[in-house]
């Protein structure tokens, strides 16, 4: 037991505070760690009737974390349980984070850690529904205002925990909400990586180096799409609730053999498993963050009911026009020009949003341009999804003048991406400007979630609508 200490000592501080707990006696810590009695204790039983129906779109992003190989990478047994440590290179454009969506900074990554259980089947912390799969991976990542994990860890809006499942029987898994549908992914052999070094590790404190490799050859990055995202804690002393868990759809396929793998680990007080009980949730509320593609346009309506209103766009509108109206104006377009322009790459589309003067009578002198020229050239600024770069404003006259605007048709329809939401009047305008090949290429180069080529919707159905017109007089 001693020389088990001096190693301990030897190899991290934060292994020597943990050998104090015990997961026999989980449902006592609080004695001794006071904030594992709190009010935003994890894991949680997550279902679906926890979370907000918000159409939260907004995506999490891992930046890195598929491409930067880490200069060092240590499987530790801290004696709770195994973790995976990188040293990332020192340049900290390469370092993975993850933000985006409901994240507030960015949260570099530290370390994975697993969890299991004492039966083959029930090793996870979290339960989707009331289920348990045979473990789960925990990706550590800390707020990179804080120098380290140690100094993030007790702090508020410290540290993201990012949960994905191994199931060992993959008849279990497809009877959760079928709006939490479970993504199953191929093992690409990172386990077997990492359990033939196991037996380095068998110790309570023992740790060895893995020859460094690139996760994104063993993880689908294309996979990486569905959260729910709610407020929580570390799972185990002392049980911080500085942590912003992020549960993931990803379920990965284990056998029997390397769960046993990790349950033949030595834990400290002989604890045969490292995975808490579940914790009250006390009123809490979780996000759904979905990030739908354009290969499955035509399932969107699973997960987005609207999808699959009666008033969808787009639609041909070469149908009976219906009657004639008014011309619609377009006011000061022409002429305002915004305080700032910025050009997005959502990972869906590309966005042009503006922010317009406070006095709306403002005017500048007159300028030329190309508005694609102009933002074609800063394209390669917004190559990469969730990336965005400012523009020097200028006007739209160009592209929005009054003048030269003829006759449009309008419809009732809804947004062309989920949620799909209906309600939008859809002005078809009859202007037609002259692209090059090279520069639809352009727009064509910038990379999109899911890796989506193309972000057209297919026609919707026109269920009876009945267009209006009108034409220039
Ligand atoms: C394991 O989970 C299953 C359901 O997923 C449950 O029926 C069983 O009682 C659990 N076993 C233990 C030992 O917790
Ligand atoms: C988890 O939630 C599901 C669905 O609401 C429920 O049926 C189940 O009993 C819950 N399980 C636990 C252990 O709280």
């Amino acid at each position: 037991m001693i020389f088990i200490f001096n190693v301990i000592l030897i190899s991290s501080c934060v292994s020597l505070i943990s050998a104090d707990y015990s997961y026999k006696n989980a449902d006592e810590w609080a004695n001794e760690y006071p904030q594992c009695g709190g009010s935003l204790q994890s894991p949680i039983n997550l279902t679906w009737h926890l979370v907000d129906d918000s159409d939260s779109n907004e995506p999490i992003i891992f930046e890195n974390i598929y491409d930067t190989v880490a200069e060092r990478m240590t499987l530790e047994n801290d004696g709770h349980t195994l973790k995976l440590l990188f040293q990332w290179p020192n340049d900290p454009e390469k370092v993975p984070y993850v933000h985006g969506g409901p994240l507030e900074g960015e949260f570099r990554t530290h370390s994975f850690q697993f969890r299991w259980g004492s039966t083959i089947t029930n090793g996870s912390e979290h339960q989707l529904g009331g289920k348990s799969y045979a473990m789960e991976m925990q990706t550590v990542h800390y707020n990179k205002e804080f120098g380290s994990y140690e100094e993030a860890e007790g702090s508020e809006n410290g540290l993201v925990l990012y949960a994905l499942f191994y199931v060992t029987c993959l008849s279990k898994i497809f009877k959760v909400d079928s709006r939490f549908k479970l993504q199953v992914e191929e093992e690409f052999d990172f386990l077997t990586k990492i359990i033939e070094k196991l037996p380095e590790v068998a110790q309570p404190g023992l740790s060895t180096d893995i020859e460094p490799f690139a996760l994104g050859d063993y993880f689908d990055k294309e996979k990486a799409t569905n959260y729910v995202v709610y407020p929580g804690s570390l799972t185990h002393p002392p049980c911080s609730e500085s942590v912003t868990w992020l549960i993931s759809d990803r379920i990965i396929p284990v056998s029997k053999e390397q769960v046993r793998a990790f349950q033949q680990l030595n834990l400290l007080n002989d604890d045969d498993h490292n995975n808490r009980p579940l914790q009250p949730i006390n009123g809490r509320r979780a996000k759904a963050a979905q990030n739908s593609n354009y290969k499955n346009a035509e399932e969107w309506a699973n997960e987005y009911p609207q999808c699959g209103g009666s008033l969808q766009s787009p639609i041909d509108v070469s149908f009976d026009l219906g009657s004639e109206i008014e011309t619609i104006k377009f006011e000061n377009g022409a002429d305002s020009v915004a305080e700032r322009m910025i050009l997005e790459n959502d990972g869906h589309t590309l966005k042009l949003s503006f922010q317009w003067p406070n006095d709306p009578e403002k005017k500048l002198g007159e300028e030329e341009f190309g508005l694609l020229t102009k933002i074609i050239e800063k394209l390669p600024e917004v190559s990469e999804p969730g990336t965005s770069t400012d523009i020097k404003p200028f006007k739209l006259s160009d592209f929005l003048d009054q003048n030269e605007f003829h006759s449009y048709i309008i419809y009732p329809g809804s947004l062309t991406h989920p949620p799909c939401t209906e309600s939008i009047p859809w002005i078809i305008s009859d202007r037609i400007i002259e692209v090059t090949e090279e520069q639809v290429r352009a727009f064509q180069n910038l990379n999109l979630f899911n890796n989506d080529d193309h972000n057209t919707r297919p026609l919707q159905p026109v269920n009876g609508r009945k267009a209006k017109f009108a034409t220039k007089s």
